[in-house]
């Protein structure tokens, strides 16, 4: 017989049972095997992660009693044996869990090459798939963003000129006082759309952040102070449930006042008067618990902010819409509120999502306690 010590060769060095068990325990992706009678022979843990079991051996149970919670995974499966070519490359969204599973699949033959079973590989997909979306929203927002700069930069002159020319009317006409109110007019509107194109050279201007420490409690104070200075609160509650644990955090402290401000702006004016707004946070440590998982593997300690409103709501047909610029609703909204909060959400390396919640509205603002780039 060969052993190791005879055979000079490392590639040819036998692999023991146990190093096998533990290659397969270990990797990062999900294995999951059956023979050909439809039992389970084996499940690593990424398997039973992704599967939401509980940790412990279900060799020899049939496939459709351990994983009845997932169809859509025993749909894959079933017929593994008898189809013609199976997926190297495929994807599928667990109904169940709302995940998103890479899979493959093959056949495992005997050395005689007798089919005795099947494997599936597969790799969680969700956090990569947010990502691409992510990255897919911040393109489409570089273009709309570039042209929007041209048009405002554009704009800027014959808008001054309209003003200057309004106000050379208003000097030659002293004696008409109805020429003299329509020229205001005139001037306070091209006023008011010299406003909306700064706006939108703010918006597209890159966002340069001053990362000091922050205590995430002054940013929401500040926030809540501008945000009655600029909308009208009513009879409109403000709750404000901040752990005295919670950490500070590297980020920019007046932008984000300038996103919580938004948020709470946005929350008064669906309010209409009536009705709380609550400021929730959080530290989050685990991607379970909701932290940022930034490079689809590793979770960082992060700091979750829920702002919540008992208003309207949003209508799912708008859920898409509502982060891009110039959407809006509203008689005298611009509708960039929300595109500058994605903005500098994204500076600091954090993500904005609109949360589901019992009626009303939740935004939810998770930000890394520590941005790896600054
Ligand atoms: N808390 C909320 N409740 C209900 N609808 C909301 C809420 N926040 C945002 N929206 C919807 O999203 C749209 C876009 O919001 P965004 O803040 O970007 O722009 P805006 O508030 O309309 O205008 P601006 O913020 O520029 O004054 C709003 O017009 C509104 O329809
Ligand atoms: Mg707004």
């Amino acid at each position: 017989m060969r052993t190791a010590t005879d055979s000079p060769s490392p590639a040819r060095a036998p692999v023991s049972a146990e190093f096998f068990r533990c290659l397969v325990a270990n990797m990062r992706s999900g294995v999951l095997a059956i023979d050909r009678a439809g039992a389970v022979v084996l499940m690593n843990e990424e398997a039973l992660r992704l599967f939401r079991l509980p940790v412990g051996d279900y060799s020899g149970q049939r496939l459709e009693a351990v994983l009845g919670e997932h169809p859509d995974v025993l749909r894959v499966l079933s017929g593994v044996f008898d189809r013609p070519t199976l997926p190297s490359r495929a994807e599928i969204r667990m109904k169940s869990t709302d995940t998103v599973v890479g899979y493959s699949l093959s056949l495992v033959q005997s050395e005689s090459g007798e089919v005795i079973g099947a494997t599936m590989f597969f790799k969680d997909l969700t956090y990569v798939e947010q990502m691409e979306e992510r990255e897919r929203l911040r393109d489409r927002l570089a273009a709309v963003g570039e042209m929007a700069a041209v048009m405002a930069h554009e704009i800027k002159n014959p808008l001054a000129g309209i003003e200057v020319l309004a106000g050379l009317v208003r000097r030659k006409t002293p004696d008409n006082p109805d020429a003299q109110a329509l020229v205001a007019d005139i001037i306070s509107e091209a006023k008011m759309a010299n406003a909306i194109v700064q706006q939108v050279l703010d918006f597209v201007r890159p966002v340069r952040l001053q990362v000091e420490h922050t205590r995430v409690a002054d940013a929401i104070q500040s926030a809540l102070a501008l945000a009655e200075s600029q909308s009208r609160r009513g009879n409109a509650v403000v709750r404000v449930a901040l752990p005295d644990s919670l950490p500070p955090i590297r980020a920019d402290q007046n932008q984000l006042t300038q996103v919580f401000a938004n948020l709470v702006i946005n929350a008064f004016q669906a309010l209409e008067g009536k009705g709380e707004v609550r400021i929730e946070a959080r530290e989050a440590l685990t991607a379970e618990d909701g932290a940022l998982v930034p490079d689809t593997q590793h979770a960082v300690p992060s700091v979750v902010i829920d702002v919540i409103d008992t208003g309207p709501g949003i209508p799912a047909d708008r859920v898409e819409k509502i982060f891009q610029p110039f959407f809006t609703t509203k008689p005298q909204g611009s509708g960039l509120g929300l595109a500058i909060v994605r903005k500098i959400v994204d500076a600091h390396e954090g993500r904005i999502d609109l949360a589901p919640g019992e009626g009303g509205t939740r935004f939810r603002v998770t930000l890394p306690i520590a941005p790896a780039s600054h």
